[in-house]
């Protein structure tokens, strides 16, 4: 029986399924869950191909595929349940290559991945996804990127251990590039928890809560340990990130486009701005006579408080064990609780595209993607875990993400959704985290929770994440590089 890509991985894979997660590389199907990671970026030397050639088809080996990354996690856990000390697992690693990268290598066109905006590779979107010039960016993006390798430190080990197992791990990478392939960076991850041990990005929120799940058994672990999966099912089948690799006749090669972007974040701005608001907020409803906590503002610009508690369940934080995230939008169909230009209504309607246009729910959950940022740069934290500094420049996202149509999914969702400022209706506005473009739009920020009455401000909230730098990469299977 052939691989099932309509449906999320079973619990008994089949004999096919199973080849196909030995050849797959980790991360795609679920996070590997390394807290400090490095990303580094090549070169390939055209004119010496079989000397890259020759590089990527060593590094095979210690690629982690699929079926070791899920044997490790299961270990893990099962460890953890048992109270055991937990296991050590060596670093993590993964390989991407962009388009520049293939042809560089001398792939052949049919045999690479088709994808137009993978083809043409992120700049040549700019215009589309309304980016800033390559010019403006990092250096080291600013030419052609070939390939990335991801390295994830031991998921166990202590901070100290975890940074030196990744120095450890990037001078054996060095030791190993011949002269036909040039670093051209490398960048370092670093996540960052709150008090609760959530996952938090730098302008002080929970992420990486919400995704599409891809295992049976995660879906099963999520009803059981999430909050349900009645509203909002996580369940995607394989098809949502898998594609056949192209440049193998292996049945049970797959691959994944990945989508990379350096976001830098300027805190400093962010946080005055989400201030400025509250009290402008707390001023419009004090004036008709309300409360409002100011703490709402920012709530309802990410559409969750910074605890993860999402604004649409309540007017203040406090719903964090677990995080929930088994809603939908159709308890609110004006936005009066989660406005529609809130980043995670933006980034994922969860149905407002069937009630509003009537597209069907599965349509629109065509456009999700599996993400696996990190952050990166350096702050400050508190006993609590509070931030105590705030930074306006080299700190940032790594965004990273999976799929299997970039221009469908990535593509659709930063241009058609968070740019776009009549989504998801006329006076919406931008993305306040992502949104790009249209210097003048503003969004309608409301001085009220569930309030129809209450007054409204129409003001700016925007440009406080740049793109650094970014490209369209392709997870290919062990069998390409086992073909090279
Ligand atoms: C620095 C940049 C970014 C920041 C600070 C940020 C922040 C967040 C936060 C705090 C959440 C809520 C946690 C969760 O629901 O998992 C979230 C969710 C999400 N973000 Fe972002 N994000 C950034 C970039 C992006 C980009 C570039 C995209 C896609 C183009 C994106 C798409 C999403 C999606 C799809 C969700 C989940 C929404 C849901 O399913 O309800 N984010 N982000």
């Amino acid at each position: 029986m052939p691989v099932r890509l309509n449906q999320p991985l079973s619990k008994t894979p089949n004999a096919d399924e199973q080849a196909m997660l030995a050849q797959l590389q980790g991360n795609i199907l679920k996070g590997h869950g390394r807290k400090h990671t490095a990303h580094v970026f090549l070169r390939f030397d055209a004119a010496e191909q079989a000397g890259a050639r020759a590089f990527l088809k060593s590094l095979a080996s210690k690629l982690t595929t699929a079926s070791l990354q899920l044997a490790n996690s299961a270990k893990f856990r099962a460890a953890k349940k048992a109270g055991k000390a937990a296991i050590s697992t060596p670093p993590f690693m993964t390989c991407v290559l962009s388009a520049s990268g293939y042809t560089a290598l001398g792939i052949a066109a049919p045999n690479q991945p088709a994808d137009n905006a993978f083809r043409g590779g992120m700049k040549s979107r700019a215009p589309l996804l309304n980016d800033p010039a390559a010019a403006t960016w990092d250096i080291g993006y600013q030419n052609e990127n070939h390939a990335m390798i991801l390295i994830g430190g031991d998921a166990n080990a202590t901070t100290a251990a975890k940074s030196k197992q990744i120095d450890d791990a990037l001078k054996a990478l060095a030791s190993t590039i011949p002269t036909s392939v040039t670093v051209i960076g490398v960048e370092r991850g670093r996540a960052y928890f709150n008090g609760n041990e959530d996952g938090i990005e730098h302008f002080g929120y929970v992420d990486g809560r919400s995704q599409p799940l891809l295992r049976e058994s995660d879906i099963e672990r999520e009803d059981a340990g999430g909050d349900g999966i009645v509203r909002w099912s996580p369940s995607f089948p394989l098809k949502q990130v898998l594609l056949r690799d192209p440049a193998s006749n292996d049945a049970n090669a797959f691959g994944s486009y990945f989508v990379y972007r350096k976001l830098e974040q300027n805190v400093q701005a962010f946080k005055a701005a989400e201030t400025t608001l509250g009290a402008e907020l707390q001023q419009l409803a004090v004036a008709q006579g309300h409360l409002f906590d100011p703490e709402l503002a920012g709530a309802m610009i990410v559409g969750r408080f910074e605890d993860g508690t999402p604004v649409l369940l309540q007017n203040a934080e406090g719903m964090h064990h677990p995080v929930p995230n088994d809603f939908d939008y159709s308890g609110d169909q004006s936005g009066l609780k989660c406005p529609f230009h809130a980043h995670i209504r933006k980034t994922n309607p969860r149905g407002d595209t069937a009630r509003m246009f009537g597209v069907s729910l599965e349509s629109e959950r065509e456009h999700i993607m599996a993400r696996r940022g990190i952050t990166y740069g350096a702050r400050k934290q508190n006993k609590k875990k509070a931030f105590l500094d705030q930074p306006t420049k080299d700190v940032g996202l790594l965004f990273m993400a999976y799929q299997s149509n970039v221009i469908n999914q990535f593509e659709f969702t930063q241009a058609s959704w968070a740019n776009n400022t009549s989504f998801v209706n006329a006076s919406t506005g931008i993305d306040p985290v992502i949104g790009q473009g249209s210097a003048s739009n503003k969004q309608k920020h409301r001085a009220g929770w569930g309030d129809v009455q209450a007054s409204t401000q129409d003001s700016r909230f925007a440009d406080f994440v740049t793109l650094k730098g970014g490209e369209y990469f392709f997870a290919p299977s062990l069998a390409f590089f086992a073909g090279l």
